[in-house]
């Protein structure tokens, strides 16, 4: 259990001490960074812009939801469309170390542009103890490039301060609650849907799992109160796989969605959900019949270890 009063105090106390000048933040509208942000603004109001990337690897939706509650804690904030220059420099790469590096890489260079812009010194990052140990923070080997941290240049132009960085995701969950930050059902990654388009990066397959994405979500978010257990992750994974099906009368040859559901406390570990057949079966219905260019639907069936949560 943390103390969640006292952490506030601490980290206004850290950021206020190492914050030079004035500072971005980096926020991904997830947990961490939304965290992050008010904590920010309550110890240093605007000496620190909160800056939100949209790089074309969003949820549908997501932009506005995180708008809104920018909006609503008052925070000093620019939203900024870069989906441009994401989505081209995806063009040819397959490899997802590659795709992670040069996304963090990207990120870097439009954190840099706007800091230079807006006379910033430090950079604020949300990174939590299991970002920095999964990439190899001297505990163990690598096992992906968590963006907020292996995607880093040797030399970064910025002081960094990341005063989440011992934090567990229940910790992170406790003290949102106790600053009444709305809960954000499940994390989703910084490198977005780049890493769930398996293989290269398209526009076409943007849209695909942009939709697929929104089926799975809403219709787990509408059954999954009369499960034993609430997933902690949810979400669609485009492959890059086409297969042979049938479609009214007529052959078709389309792409494969695969369903990831797992349940886990802390995203170290975790074990697939065992949801009804029902309802997987109406999921699959579901996105086949509105989804162009996917006629089949698979659930994966592994638990972490030996797979990640994430298929890049
Ligand atoms: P894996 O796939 O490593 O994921 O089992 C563990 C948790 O981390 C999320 N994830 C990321 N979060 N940047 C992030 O901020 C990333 O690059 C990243 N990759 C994975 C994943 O969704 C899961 O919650």
């Amino acid at each position: 259990m943390v103390d969640a009063a006292k952490f506030v105090e601490d980290a206004g106390k850290e950021i206020v001490s190492k914050l030079t000048g004035r500072g971005i933040l980096a926020c991904s509208g997830g947990q961490d960074s939304t965290l992050l942000a008010v904590l920010a603004n309550r110890a240093a109001g605007d000496r620190i812009l909160t800056v939100f990337v949209d790089t074309g690897f969003l949820r549908n939706g997501e932009k506005e939801r995180v708008r809104h509650t920018f909006e609503r804690f008052g925070l000093n904030y620019l939203i900024l469309d870069e989906s441009e220059k994401f989505i081209s420099r995806m063009k040819g790469i397959t490899e997802p170390e590659e795709k992670r590096k040069i996304i963090g890489k990207t990120f870097i260079d439009v954190f840099e542009e706007q800091a230079l812009k807006y006379g910033a010194e430090c950079l604020l990052q949300g990174t939590i103890a299991p970002d920095w140990i999964e990439s190899g923070g001297g505990v163990r080997d690598t096992i992906k490039s968590h963006h907020n941290v292996g995607g880093l240049p040797e030399k970064m132009n910025l002081k960094l301060i990341e005063p989440l960085r011992d934090l567990y995701k229940d910790e992170i969950r406790e003290i949102s609650r106790y600053l009444n930050i709305p809960e954000i059902v499940q994390p989703f990654p910084g490198p977005g849907l780049a890493v769930r388009v398996i293989g290269e990066v398209t526009r076409e397959g943007l849209e695909i799992l942009k939709l697929a994405t929104e089926i799975v979500e809403n219709s787990v978010l509408e059954n999954a109160g009369s499960w034993e257990v609430m997933p902690w992750q949810f979400f669609a994974i485009l492959l890059p796989v086409k297969t042979t099906g049938i479609h009214g009368d007529k052959r078709t040859y389309g792409y494969t969605i695969a369903i990831r559901m797992i349940d886990s406390s802390d995203a170290m570990s975790g074990t697939f959900t065992k949801p009804p057949w029902e309802f997987l079966e109406n999921l699959s219905t579901d996105i086949t019949n509105r989804v162009r260019g996917v006629n089949r639907v698979v659930y994966d069936i592994t638990n972490k270890p030996p797979g990640t949560i994430e298929w890049e």
